[in-house]
Protein backbone atom coordinates (compact mmCIF):
# COMPACT_ATOMS: atom_id res chain seq x y z
CA UNK A 1 0.00 0.00 0.00
CA UNK A 2 1.12 3.24 -0.65
CA UNK A 3 2.12 5.57 1.85
CA UNK A 4 0.43 9.41 2.36
CA UNK A 5 2.17 12.46 1.22
CA UNK A 6 2.20 14.44 4.60
CA UNK A 7 2.54 18.38 5.23
CA UNK A 8 6.26 18.79 6.91
CA UNK A 9 5.90 22.49 7.26
CA UNK A 10 7.85 23.00 4.00
CA UNK A 11 6.74 26.55 2.37
CA UNK A 12 3.54 26.26 0.38
CA UNK A 13 3.78 30.17 -0.60
CA UNK A 14 6.99 32.38 -1.69
CA UNK A 15 7.73 33.56 1.81
CA UNK A 16 5.62 34.16 5.09
CA UNK A 17 3.24 36.85 5.57
CA UNK A 18 4.02 39.64 7.79
CA UNK A 19 1.48 39.27 10.56
CA UNK A 20 -0.02 41.46 13.28
CA UNK A 21 -2.40 40.22 15.64
CA UNK A 22 -5.03 42.42 17.75
CA UNK A 23 -6.09 41.62 20.98
CA UNK A 24 -5.55 37.64 21.91
CA UNK A 25 -3.20 38.93 25.02
CA UNK A 26 -1.94 37.33 28.05
CA UNK A 27 -5.84 37.17 30.00
CA UNK A 28 -7.69 35.99 26.18
CA UNK A 29 -9.04 32.65 26.06
CA UNK A 30 -7.98 32.47 22.20
CA UNK A 31 -4.90 34.26 21.40
CA UNK A 32 -3.00 31.45 21.84
CA UNK A 33 -5.09 29.35 19.33
CA UNK A 34 -4.21 31.71 16.68
CA UNK A 35 -0.79 32.04 17.24
CA UNK A 36 -0.59 27.37 17.20
CA UNK A 37 -2.20 27.55 14.30
CA UNK A 38 -0.34 30.69 11.75
CA UNK A 39 3.47 29.83 13.27
CA UNK A 40 2.66 25.92 13.73
CA UNK A 41 4.32 25.84 10.03
CA UNK A 42 7.13 28.88 10.26
CA UNK A 43 6.73 29.32 6.36
CA UNK A 44 3.12 30.61 6.34
CA UNK A 45 3.24 33.63 8.62
CA UNK A 46 5.41 35.79 10.57
CA UNK A 47 4.24 37.39 13.81
CA UNK A 48 5.84 40.94 13.71
CA UNK A 49 3.27 43.32 15.56
CA UNK A 50 0.45 43.38 18.29
CA UNK A 51 -2.22 45.46 19.92
CA UNK A 52 -2.40 42.43 22.37
CA UNK A 53 -4.53 44.17 25.02
CA UNK A 54 -6.56 46.37 26.30
CA UNK A 55 -4.18 47.30 28.35
CA UNK A 56 -0.88 48.84 27.22
CA UNK A 57 1.38 47.95 29.98
CA UNK A 58 0.38 44.24 29.79
CA UNK A 59 0.80 43.89 25.86
CA UNK A 60 4.30 45.37 26.47
CA UNK A 61 5.41 43.02 28.79
CA UNK A 62 3.10 39.96 27.01
CA UNK A 63 4.79 41.03 23.47
CA UNK A 64 8.11 40.89 25.28
CA UNK A 65 7.73 37.50 26.67
CA UNK A 66 6.74 36.17 23.03
CA UNK A 67 9.73 37.57 21.13
CA UNK A 68 7.78 40.46 19.52
CA UNK A 69 10.20 43.99 19.01
CA UNK A 70 9.16 46.06 21.39
CA UNK A 71 8.88 49.08 19.56
CA UNK A 72 6.31 47.03 17.40
CA UNK A 73 3.61 46.59 20.77
CA UNK A 74 1.29 48.93 20.10
CA UNK A 75 -1.12 50.55 22.48
CA UNK A 76 -4.37 50.02 20.09
CA UNK A 77 -5.02 48.77 16.55
CA UNK A 78 -5.79 52.43 15.03
CA UNK A 79 -1.54 53.37 16.00
CA UNK A 80 -0.28 49.55 14.96
CA UNK A 81 -1.85 50.34 11.75
CA UNK A 82 -0.67 53.85 10.83
CA UNK A 83 2.94 53.08 12.23
CA UNK A 84 2.67 49.67 10.32
CA UNK A 85 1.91 51.12 7.44
CA UNK A 86 4.98 53.75 7.08
CA UNK A 87 7.80 50.80 7.54
CA UNK A 88 8.61 49.16 4.17
CA UNK A 89 8.71 46.08 6.44
CA UNK A 90 5.09 46.69 7.92
CA UNK A 91 2.35 43.84 8.03
CA UNK A 92 0.23 43.05 5.53
CA UNK A 93 -2.22 40.69 7.35
CA UNK A 94 -3.50 41.03 10.45
CA UNK A 95 -5.32 38.72 13.21
CA UNK A 96 -8.74 39.85 15.25
CA UNK A 97 -8.98 38.47 18.04
CA UNK A 98 -11.11 40.71 20.37
CA UNK A 99 -14.62 41.02 21.55
CA UNK A 100 -17.41 40.35 19.13
CA UNK A 101 -18.12 43.91 19.16
CA UNK A 102 -15.34 44.70 17.94
CA UNK A 103 -14.70 42.86 15.33
CA UNK A 104 -16.60 44.96 12.54
CA UNK A 105 -14.69 48.57 13.51
CA UNK A 106 -11.22 46.71 13.49
CA UNK A 107 -11.62 45.11 10.08
CA UNK A 108 -12.87 48.19 8.23
CA UNK A 109 -9.83 49.95 9.66
CA UNK A 110 -7.73 47.52 8.76
CA UNK A 111 -8.93 46.57 5.27
CA UNK A 112 -8.53 50.66 4.62
CA UNK A 113 -5.23 49.78 6.11
CA UNK A 114 -4.29 47.70 2.83
CA UNK A 115 -4.11 44.66 5.15
CA UNK A 116 -5.79 41.05 4.68
CA UNK A 117 -7.94 40.61 7.69
CA UNK A 118 -8.40 36.90 10.07
CA UNK A 119 -11.16 37.86 12.20
CA UNK A 120 -12.54 36.15 14.52
CA UNK A 121 -16.52 34.65 15.05
CA UNK A 122 -18.90 35.96 14.82
CA UNK A 123 -17.93 37.80 12.29
CA UNK A 124 -20.21 41.17 13.04
CA UNK A 125 -23.17 41.93 14.43
CA UNK A 126 -25.43 42.54 11.21
CA UNK A 127 -25.43 40.64 7.83
CA UNK A 128 -25.78 43.96 6.13
CA UNK A 129 -22.45 44.59 7.97
CA UNK A 130 -20.85 41.44 6.30
CA UNK A 131 -22.09 42.74 2.75
CA UNK A 132 -20.53 45.97 2.97
CA UNK A 133 -17.69 44.46 4.22
CA UNK A 134 -16.93 42.11 1.76
CA UNK A 135 -17.90 44.91 -0.99
CA UNK A 136 -14.67 46.60 0.78
CA UNK A 137 -12.80 43.72 0.66
CA UNK A 138 -13.10 42.80 -2.95
CA UNK A 139 -12.57 46.87 -3.67
CA UNK A 140 -9.27 46.80 -1.48
CA UNK A 141 -8.16 43.22 -2.95
CA UNK A 142 -7.70 41.53 0.27
CA UNK A 143 -8.92 38.20 1.98
CA UNK A 144 -11.31 38.58 4.96
CA UNK A 145 -10.67 34.97 6.71
CA UNK A 146 -13.03 33.81 9.50
CA UNK A 147 -10.96 31.70 12.60
CA UNK A 148 -13.85 28.37 12.56
CA UNK A 149 -10.91 27.21 13.68
CA UNK A 150 -12.26 23.26 14.38
CA UNK A 151 -13.09 23.29 10.50
CA UNK A 152 -9.29 21.78 10.07
CA UNK A 153 -9.82 18.76 10.83
CA UNK A 154 -9.09 16.90 7.79
CA UNK A 155 -11.57 14.35 8.18
CA UNK A 156 -14.26 16.55 7.60
CA UNK A 157 -12.91 16.59 4.19
CA UNK A 158 -13.60 12.84 4.18
CA UNK A 159 -17.39 13.16 4.85
CA UNK A 160 -17.58 16.22 2.23
CA UNK A 161 -16.30 14.04 -0.53
CA UNK A 162 -18.05 10.26 0.67
CA UNK A 163 -21.54 12.52 0.81
CA UNK A 164 -20.29 14.29 -2.70
CA UNK A 165 -19.95 10.38 -4.26
CA UNK A 166 -23.39 9.36 -2.78
CA UNK A 167 -21.59 6.74 -0.63
CA UNK A 168 -24.31 7.47 2.45
CA UNK A 169 -27.18 7.67 -0.35
CA UNK A 170 -29.44 10.34 -0.23
CA UNK A 171 -28.97 12.72 2.17
CA UNK A 172 -31.83 12.88 4.86
CA UNK A 173 -30.59 14.24 7.54
CA UNK A 174 -28.45 16.84 9.12
CA UNK A 175 -27.95 16.34 13.02
CA UNK A 176 -25.68 18.96 14.66
CA UNK A 177 -25.07 19.48 18.73
CA UNK A 178 -22.56 21.60 19.72
CA UNK A 179 -22.63 21.58 24.07
CA UNK A 180 -21.18 21.81 27.41
CA UNK A 181 -21.91 22.59 30.80
CA UNK A 182 -19.61 25.53 31.28
CA UNK A 183 -22.08 27.97 31.67
CA UNK A 184 -23.85 26.44 34.88
CA UNK A 185 -21.86 28.36 36.62
CA UNK A 186 -23.93 31.43 37.06
CA UNK A 187 -20.90 33.33 38.52
CA UNK A 188 -18.61 33.08 36.19
CA UNK A 189 -20.76 35.41 34.30
CA UNK A 190 -19.39 38.04 37.32
CA UNK A 191 -16.38 37.34 37.45
CA UNK A 192 -14.57 35.65 34.40
CA UNK A 193 -13.13 38.55 32.28
CA UNK A 194 -14.48 36.35 28.80
CA UNK A 195 -17.73 35.61 30.07
CA UNK A 196 -18.70 38.95 31.39
CA UNK A 197 -19.14 40.20 27.91
CA UNK A 198 -20.13 37.45 25.96
CA UNK A 199 -23.49 37.58 28.38
CA UNK A 200 -23.63 41.39 27.85
CA UNK A 201 -25.77 41.98 24.25
CA UNK A 202 -24.10 45.44 23.68
CA UNK A 203 -20.62 43.37 24.15
CA UNK A 204 -21.79 39.75 22.20
CA UNK A 205 -24.62 40.51 20.19
CA UNK A 206 -27.98 39.51 19.82
CA UNK A 207 -26.97 35.81 21.15
CA UNK A 208 -24.67 34.07 23.59
CA UNK A 209 -24.35 30.50 22.55
CA UNK A 210 -25.74 30.25 19.06
CA UNK A 211 -22.97 32.71 17.78
CA UNK A 212 -20.51 31.30 20.54
CA UNK A 213 -20.96 27.82 20.11
CA UNK A 214 -23.02 27.18 17.36
CA UNK A 215 -21.32 29.38 14.53
CA UNK A 216 -18.86 26.54 14.38
CA UNK A 217 -20.99 23.60 13.95
CA UNK A 218 -22.71 24.83 11.57
CA UNK A 219 -19.95 26.00 9.16
CA UNK A 220 -18.83 22.49 9.68
CA UNK A 221 -21.84 21.31 8.52
CA UNK A 222 -21.52 23.47 5.36
CA UNK A 223 -18.17 22.48 4.67
CA UNK A 224 -19.24 18.84 4.67
CA UNK A 225 -22.37 19.15 2.87
CA UNK A 226 -21.91 22.09 0.61
CA UNK A 227 -25.08 21.13 -1.72
CA UNK A 228 -27.59 21.48 0.82
CA UNK A 229 -28.19 24.98 1.84
CA UNK A 230 -30.46 26.22 4.59
CA UNK A 231 -33.86 27.42 3.54
CA UNK A 232 -35.96 28.30 6.83
CA UNK A 233 -35.19 28.01 10.74
CA UNK A 234 -37.33 27.49 13.61
CA UNK A 235 -35.67 28.30 16.78
CA UNK A 236 -36.31 28.18 20.64
CA UNK A 237 -33.74 29.76 22.85
CA UNK A 238 -33.51 29.98 26.69
CA UNK A 239 -32.07 31.43 29.15
CA UNK A 240 -31.69 29.07 32.24
CA UNK A 241 -29.55 31.04 34.17
CA UNK A 242 -32.37 34.15 34.12
CA UNK A 243 -29.96 36.79 34.66
CA UNK A 244 -29.03 36.14 30.57
CA UNK A 245 -32.01 36.68 29.21
CA UNK A 246 -32.31 37.80 26.52
CA UNK A 247 -29.40 36.28 25.56
CA UNK A 248 -30.16 32.51 25.46
CA UNK A 249 -27.85 29.49 27.04
CA UNK A 250 -29.46 27.00 25.28
CA UNK A 251 -31.20 26.90 22.25
CA UNK A 252 -32.62 23.63 20.19
CA UNK A 253 -32.85 24.82 16.05
CA UNK A 254 -34.86 23.18 13.01
CA UNK A 255 -33.79 23.16 9.72
CA UNK A 256 -35.36 22.71 6.23
CA UNK A 257 -33.11 22.51 3.67
CA UNK A 258 -33.19 22.13 -0.05
CA UNK A 259 -34.35 19.20 -1.93
CA UNK A 260 -36.05 17.90 1.45
CA UNK A 261 -33.64 17.56 3.69
CA UNK A 262 -34.14 18.27 7.61
CA UNK A 263 -31.82 19.16 10.17
CA UNK A 264 -31.63 19.84 14.08
CA UNK A 265 -28.72 21.74 16.12
CA UNK A 266 -28.79 21.72 19.93
CA UNK A 267 -26.47 24.13 21.40
CA UNK A 268 -26.15 25.19 24.97
CA UNK A 269 -24.16 25.86 27.82
CA UNK A 270 -25.67 24.50 30.12
CA UNK A 271 -25.19 20.88 29.52
CA UNK A 272 -24.44 20.05 32.64
CA UNK A 273 -21.40 17.87 33.55
CA UNK A 274 -20.69 17.63 29.39
CA UNK A 275 -17.42 18.78 28.16
CA UNK A 276 -16.93 20.84 24.88
CA UNK A 277 -17.91 18.58 21.95
CA UNK A 278 -19.09 18.65 18.58
CA UNK A 279 -20.97 16.42 16.62
CA UNK A 280 -22.03 16.38 13.15
CA UNK A 281 -24.31 13.36 12.42
CA UNK A 282 -25.52 13.39 7.91
CA UNK A 283 -28.16 10.47 7.92
CA UNK A 284 -28.71 9.24 4.17
CA UNK A 285 -30.74 6.48 2.70
CA UNK A 286 -28.20 3.78 2.59
CA UNK A 287 -25.93 4.71 5.36
CA UNK A 288 -24.76 7.49 7.75
CA UNK A 289 -21.35 9.52 8.84
CA UNK A 290 -20.83 10.72 12.20
CA UNK A 291 -17.99 12.56 13.47
CA UNK A 292 -16.75 13.93 17.19
CA UNK A 293 -14.40 17.00 17.46
CA UNK A 294 -13.33 15.02 20.81
CA UNK A 295 -12.23 12.07 18.11
CA UNK A 296 -10.85 14.04 15.30
CA UNK A 297 -8.60 10.91 14.75
CA UNK A 298 -12.23 8.88 13.84
CA UNK A 299 -14.84 9.27 11.50
CA UNK A 300 -17.82 6.63 11.90
CA UNK A 301 -19.45 5.59 8.81
CA UNK A 302 -22.28 2.87 9.15
CA UNK A 303 -24.16 1.45 6.53
CA UNK A 304 -27.15 -0.10 7.42
CA UNK A 305 -27.08 -4.04 7.60
CA UNK A 306 -23.34 -4.16 7.86
CA UNK A 307 -20.89 -3.99 10.73
CA UNK A 308 -19.74 0.04 11.71
CA UNK A 309 -16.33 1.15 9.92
CA UNK A 310 -14.08 3.62 12.09
CA UNK A 311 -12.20 5.51 9.21
CA UNK A 312 -8.92 6.62 10.76
CA UNK A 313 -7.07 9.54 9.70
CA UNK A 314 -3.86 9.51 7.92
CA UNK A 315 -4.89 6.30 5.96
CA UNK A 316 -4.15 5.66 2.26
CA UNK A 317 -7.54 4.58 2.07
CA UNK A 318 -8.55 8.13 2.58
CA UNK A 319 -9.58 10.80 -0.04
CA UNK A 320 -6.42 13.19 -1.59
CA UNK A 321 -7.90 16.29 -0.32
CA UNK A 322 -8.54 14.90 3.34
CA UNK A 323 -5.18 13.39 3.23
CA UNK A 324 -3.63 16.28 1.83
CA UNK A 325 -3.70 18.05 5.13
CA UNK A 326 -2.01 15.04 7.07
CA UNK A 327 0.79 16.30 9.66
CA UNK A 328 1.50 13.64 12.48
CA UNK A 329 0.89 10.30 10.26
CA UNK A 330 -1.84 8.15 11.53
CA UNK A 331 0.00 5.96 14.21
CA UNK A 332 0.04 9.14 16.14
CA UNK A 333 -2.76 11.54 17.34
CA UNK A 334 -3.48 14.82 15.86
CA UNK A 335 -6.26 17.36 17.37
CA UNK A 336 -7.17 20.74 17.77
CA UNK A 337 -4.09 22.88 17.37
CA UNK A 338 -3.90 20.87 14.00
CA UNK A 339 -7.02 21.99 12.90
CA UNK A 340 -5.77 25.57 13.76
CA UNK A 341 -2.72 25.49 11.70
CA UNK A 342 -4.46 23.44 8.92
CA UNK A 343 -7.42 26.84 8.99
CA UNK A 344 -4.71 29.04 9.09
CA UNK A 345 -2.26 27.42 6.09
CA UNK A 346 -5.73 27.51 4.12
CA UNK A 347 -6.07 31.31 5.02
CA UNK A 348 -2.20 31.97 3.75
CA UNK A 349 -2.87 30.59 0.49
CA UNK A 350 -5.93 32.25 -0.17
CA UNK A 351 -3.95 35.48 1.06
CA UNK A 352 -1.22 34.39 -1.93
CA UNK A 353 -3.71 33.64 -4.36
CA UNK A 354 -5.24 37.18 -4.11
CA UNK A 355 -1.83 39.04 -4.21
CA UNK A 356 -1.24 37.70 -7.23
CA UNK A 357 -4.23 37.87 -8.91
CA UNK A 358 -5.37 34.27 -8.82
CA UNK A 359 -8.85 34.54 -8.93
CA UNK A 360 -9.20 30.94 -10.77
CA UNK A 361 -7.38 29.49 -8.57
CA UNK A 362 -9.18 31.49 -5.26
CA UNK A 363 -12.27 30.21 -6.60
CA UNK A 364 -11.72 26.46 -6.00
CA UNK A 365 -10.39 26.97 -2.55
CA UNK A 366 -12.18 25.67 -0.06
CA UNK A 367 -11.64 27.82 3.14
CA UNK A 368 -13.98 29.93 6.13
CA UNK A 369 -13.99 32.49 4.01
CA UNK A 370 -16.28 36.15 4.24
CA UNK A 371 -19.39 34.14 2.76
CA UNK A 372 -18.76 31.73 5.51
CA UNK A 373 -18.89 34.56 8.19
CA UNK A 374 -22.02 36.26 6.60
CA UNK A 375 -23.62 33.12 7.01
CA UNK A 376 -22.93 32.95 10.79
CA UNK A 377 -23.96 36.37 11.64
CA UNK A 378 -27.51 35.13 9.05
CA UNK A 379 -27.48 32.10 11.02
CA UNK A 380 -27.53 33.95 14.14
CA UNK A 381 -30.01 36.60 13.29
CA UNK A 382 -32.71 33.93 11.37
CA UNK A 383 -32.16 31.97 15.14
CA UNK A 384 -33.24 35.07 16.99
CA UNK A 385 -35.61 35.91 15.01
CA UNK A 386 -37.48 33.03 14.89
CA UNK A 387 -37.29 32.75 18.76
CA UNK A 388 -38.71 35.90 19.37
CA UNK A 389 -41.45 35.86 17.12
CA UNK A 390 -42.99 32.82 19.13
CA UNK A 391 -41.27 29.92 17.53
CA UNK A 392 -41.85 30.51 13.65
CA UNK A 393 -40.08 29.48 10.96
CA UNK A 394 -38.12 32.01 9.16
CA UNK A 395 -37.08 32.38 5.54
CA UNK A 396 -33.10 32.03 5.60
CA UNK A 397 -32.47 34.39 3.03
N1 LIG B 1 -12.51 30.34 17.08
C1 LIG B 1 -12.62 29.84 18.30
O1 LIG B 1 -12.53 28.63 18.51
C2 LIG B 1 -12.83 30.79 19.44
C3 LIG B 1 -12.61 30.40 20.76
C4 LIG B 1 -12.76 31.37 21.77
C5 LIG B 1 -13.14 32.66 21.44
N2 LIG B 1 -13.38 32.99 20.15
C6 LIG B 1 -13.73 34.36 19.74
O2 LIG B 1 -12.55 35.15 19.93
C7 LIG B 1 -12.89 36.47 20.35
C8 LIG B 1 -12.18 36.75 21.66
O3 LIG B 1 -12.66 35.83 22.62
P1 LIG B 1 -11.83 35.47 23.94
O4 LIG B 1 -12.58 34.38 24.59
O5 LIG B 1 -10.41 35.29 23.63
O6 LIG B 1 -12.04 36.85 24.75
P2 LIG B 1 -11.26 37.30 26.05
O7 LIG B 1 -12.14 38.30 26.72
O8 LIG B 1 -10.79 36.11 26.80
O9 LIG B 1 -9.95 38.04 25.46
C9 LIG B 1 -10.02 39.19 24.68
C10 LIG B 1 -8.61 39.74 24.46
O10 LIG B 1 -8.68 40.86 23.59
C11 LIG B 1 -8.10 42.02 24.23
N3 LIG B 1 -8.83 43.19 23.73
C12 LIG B 1 -10.13 43.50 23.95
N4 LIG B 1 -10.45 44.62 23.27
C13 LIG B 1 -9.34 45.00 22.60
C14 LIG B 1 -9.03 46.06 21.72
N5 LIG B 1 -9.96 46.98 21.38
N6 LIG B 1 -7.77 46.16 21.23
C15 LIG B 1 -6.83 45.25 21.57
N7 LIG B 1 -7.07 44.21 22.38
C16 LIG B 1 -8.30 44.09 22.89
C17 LIG B 1 -8.21 41.75 25.71
O11 LIG B 1 -7.28 42.50 26.46
C18 LIG B 1 -7.95 40.24 25.74
O12 LIG B 1 -6.56 39.98 25.64
C19 LIG B 1 -14.42 36.49 20.43
O13 LIG B 1 -14.95 37.01 19.25
C20 LIG B 1 -14.82 35.01 20.56
O14 LIG B 1 -16.09 34.74 20.02
C21 LIG B 1 -13.22 32.07 19.17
Amino acid sequence: MEGVKMLNGEKKIERPLRWGVVGGGRTGQVGYKHRTGALRDNTAYQLLAGAFDVDFDRCKDFGKNIGVAEDRLYPDYKTMFEEEAKRSDGIEVVSIATPNFTHYEITKAALNAGLHVICEKPLFFKVEQGEEIKKLAEEKGKIVGVTYGFSGFQLLLQMRKMIEDGMIGDVHMIELRYTHGFGCDALADKKAEGQKWRVNPAKSGPSFVLGDLSTHTFYMSQLVCPQYRVKEVLCDRQSFVKSRAPLEDNAYVLMHYNDGVIGRMWVSAVDAGSMDSQHLRIVGSKASLEFNDWQPNELIYEVQGKPNQTLHRGMPYLDDSCNAYERMAALHTEGLGDSWANVYLKIALAIDAKNRGDEEALKKMVYPDINAGIDGIRWITKCVESADNGNKWVSFD
